[in-house]
């Protein structure tokens, strides 16, 4: 059952499925935890402490993507505004959304009614967030939902403007392998209906040891966020991962264009999750993986979403090229079409 809580007229917040969202959790955490190699499910990062380091991140000399991303945003904000006219944002894996204020920025300059839904599975940084903007933006009105894409995109409450925009930054899509990409992509055609927007950012593909930098901080700070999976692991299920017997490893795959972090065992040991009844046992320098981190192909990206009915507007880069912004309109299939 989801939970709904007005903080004040303008403020709703929705917890989404909180009642049974463990045992959903579970499941998904066992899983990857029994295939060769071991996997976890990247959302764990984004506990209020993993969200804070990921801010850090985002900060760092060697983590281009949220700076070319901002800079993208800087120069374009008020031409996405001015391309889909009123709307309502809606975004996925908000976090702080220091990004997304910019448009708030331009939609406020355009728009006499301003509605945002942020979305992410850290209702902490969430909440947060959505009081501070509330105070930024005597226009906005907010409802923030505390769940994961999956959950928000099948529950998305009803548009309060004539249009939406689906927004999501930062490269988050290159966490999911292509079979969740499709079904992602799948969903969001969903959620969305024809004439409404997509705006999506995406890293490019580029030299690896720009890459291998980015997830390779000199002052260990991505080191810190890896391992903090496993800290997040052990309080919300009781987990007895101990931090100094893992050491953090990133490294561009060359044939699957990702980057992806591993926690990597420094000892045989049999790690718990109590509260899911589960046990394993890793061998001396065996690896978990904890993220994937694929880098696109702008051209291909734009085939791949026009499969899925998303009419690429505008794509706009920086001047390196390494990172896109692509705004897409949903287009009208089969038997919506007039
Ligand atoms: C913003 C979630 C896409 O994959 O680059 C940063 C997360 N992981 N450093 C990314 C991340 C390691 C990030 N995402």
């Amino acid at each position: 059952m989801n939970v709904v809580q007005q903080e004040n007229a303008r403020f709703r917040w929705v917890t989404l499925n909180a009642s049974d969202t463990n045992v959903d959790e579970g499941a998904a955490i066992i899983q990857g935890l029994k295939q060769m190699p071991k996997t976890l499910p990247c959302q764990y990062f984004y506990d209020d402490r993993g969200s804070q380091l990921f801010e850090q991140i985002c900060d760092l000399p060697e983590y281009y993507p949220t700076r070319t991303e901002q800079a993208i945003l800087e120069t374009y904000a008020a031409e996405i505004a001015q391309l889909t006219g009123s709307c309502e944002l809606v975004e996925l894996g908000s976090g702080s959304s220091r990004k997304t204020r910019l448009l708030l920025e331009a939609y406020s300059k355009t728009n006499d009614q301003l509605q945002y839904c942020p979305i992410d599975v850290s209702a902490g940084i969430l909440k947060t967030t959505a009081l501070e903007l509330l105070h930024q933006y005597p226009k906005l009105k907010l409802c923030g939902l505390a769940g994961t894409y999956e959950q928000a995109l099948d529950q998305l409450p009803p548009a309060e403007l004539e249009n939406r925009m689906l927004i999501f930054l930062g490269s988050t899509m290159g966490n999911l392998n292509p079979a969740e990409c499709d079904r992602f992509l799948d969903r969001v055609r969903n959620a969305l209906q024809p004439g409404e927007f997509f705006l999506l950012g995406v890293d490019l593909q580029k030299n690896p040891a720009v890459l291998e930098a980015a997830y390779n901080d000199s002052q260990a700070i991505t080191a810190a966020f890896n391992l903090n999976l496993l800290n997040h692991l052990n309080w919300r299920f009781r987990g007895n991962f101990k931090l100094d017997q893992f050491s953090h490893w990133a490294f561009y795959n060359t044939v699957e264009h990702q980057i992806e972090m591993h926690l990597r065992s420094l000892a045989t040991q049999t790690i718990a999750l109590e509260t899911l009844d589960f046990q394993t046992t890793l061998q001396a320098g065996e690896t978990i993986r904890t993220e994937i981190s694929r880098k696109f192909h702008l051209p291909t990206l734009v085939k791949t979403l026009e499969t899925y009915a998303f009419q690429p507007l505008q794509v706009w880069t920086d001047p390196n090229h390494w990172f896109g912004l692509l705004l897409c309109q949903r287009q009208c299939i089969s038997d919506e079409c007039p």
